[in-house]
């Protein structure tokens, strides 16, 4: 119980129905309730429409502890909060709850896009490894043929020896991918307006126009943000310079990609394709994206599920702690990067 010398500061989790049980393991209540005044069990689903209970501690956080599904924090419901001062988002993008009169307020953000970015990268470079391998095709083919066959043929010009990589946005996540190919018989090369020369050799990677990545890669792996400028950039003329058999990933937004113009490439069989997200992220009940042998289509799960949610939690307690300490945050949001940011 708070005493009159608890200076810890007050918190309410505030996040979607049915994410709490799956983010917060008992360690991570007891470590909250340790570092702060919060009830770790009240959990609010809705800050625009609240209940008795969570209007009352609205009324009294100086934190919020969110995640994927919290209420935006409009201006209306900052006003019911008159004493908060920082959200710590336990996922990865803000831009979904954090509206402008957050920075106007002054508030600190910080989130766990940084813990977020690792399974997404882990399923890239599995992924990457398996194109190479063709192991979609020839666990297809060997389930249908069941029978001798002169794999070593049908498999000739694959592998992972010598090939290129193309990474589509320096992002956080796209720097992870860079690091995990790191000890890899692979050259990797990066499209990114944001980075310059000296960067990308810091990096490890060789700068390439777009176009000319597309047309360089036996792999295009996207990473970039969904943003009014990458809204479909790899459109017909990127699809077209990648040569036969070039495998396309997308774990970042299906708007990226210009789907229309990516189907044709996929039902001839010209291009094979990883798709964790498209657009809508739901393909329609008809669509060959479910079907293709050459397409490995998956819904959404590249990041954060299962433990990874731990992951999310221990990385946004670390950051509540150095709150609670009176301490920057190690990782905060600023509002003037979002524009270029997931
Ligand atoms: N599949 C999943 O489960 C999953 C999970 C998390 C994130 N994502 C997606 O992955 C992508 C990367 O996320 P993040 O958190 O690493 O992003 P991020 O916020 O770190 O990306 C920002 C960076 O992207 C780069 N960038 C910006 N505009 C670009 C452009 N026009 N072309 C190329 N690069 C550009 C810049 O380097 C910028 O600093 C996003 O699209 C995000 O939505 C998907």
């Amino acid at each position: 119980m708070p005493h009159a010398t608890d200076n810890r500061p007050t918190a309410l989790l505030a996040m979607g129905p049915g994410i709490a049980g799956r983010l917060l393991a008992d360690r991570h209540r007891t470590r909250l309730a340790t570092l702060t005044r919060t009830d770790p069990h009240l959990v609010a689903h809705d800050l625009a429409d609240p209940t008795p209970e969570v209007a009352a501690a609205l009324a009294d956080a100086e934190v919020l502890f969110t995640c994927w599904g919290a209420t935006p924090l409009t201006a209306e419901v900052l006003a019911a909060a008159p004493r908060l001062r920082a959200v710590v988002h336990a996922a990865g993008s803000v831009k979904h709850h954090i509206t402008d009169a957050c920075w106007e307020r002054g508030i600190a953000v910080t989130s766990a896009a940084g813990a977020n970015a690792l399974p997404v990268a882990e399923f890239t470079l599995a992924t990457i490894l398996f194109a190479g391998k063709r192991i979609l095709h020839s666990a297809d083919r060997y389930r249908a043929l069941r029978t001798d066959h002169d794999w070593l043929a049908e498999l000739d010009g694959c592998g992972n020896y010598r090939r290129t990589v193309g990474i589509v946005g320096a992002s956080r996540i796209g720097r992870r991918v860079i690091e995990l190919l790191r000890p890899f018989d692979l050259d990797v090369l990066l499209y990114d307006p944001y980075v310059d020369g000296p960067e990308a050799t810091r990096l490890g990677v060789r700068l390439t126009p777009l176009d000319e990545l597309c047309a360089s890669s036996s792999v295009v792996s996207v990473h970039a943000p969904q943003l009014p400028e990458t809204h479909h950039m790899i459109g017909a003329a990127q699809l077209s310079a990648m040569a036969t058999g070039t495998t396309l990933i997308n774990t970042a937004r299906g708007s990226l990609i210009d789907e229309e113009a990516l189907l044709p490439e996929l039902t001839t069989g010209r291009l094979h394709a990883v798709l964790d997200v498209t657009e809508p992220e739901l393909p329609p009940a008809h669509s060959p994206l479910y079907d293709l042998p050459n397409v490995l289509l998956t819904p959404h799960v590249a990041g954060s599920l299962g433990d990874e949610l731990h992951r999310m939690a221990d990385q946004a307690l670390d950051e509540m702690e150095r709150f609670a300490a009176g301490l920057p945050f190690a990782d905060p949001v600023r509002a003037g990067a979002l524009p270029r940011s997931a």
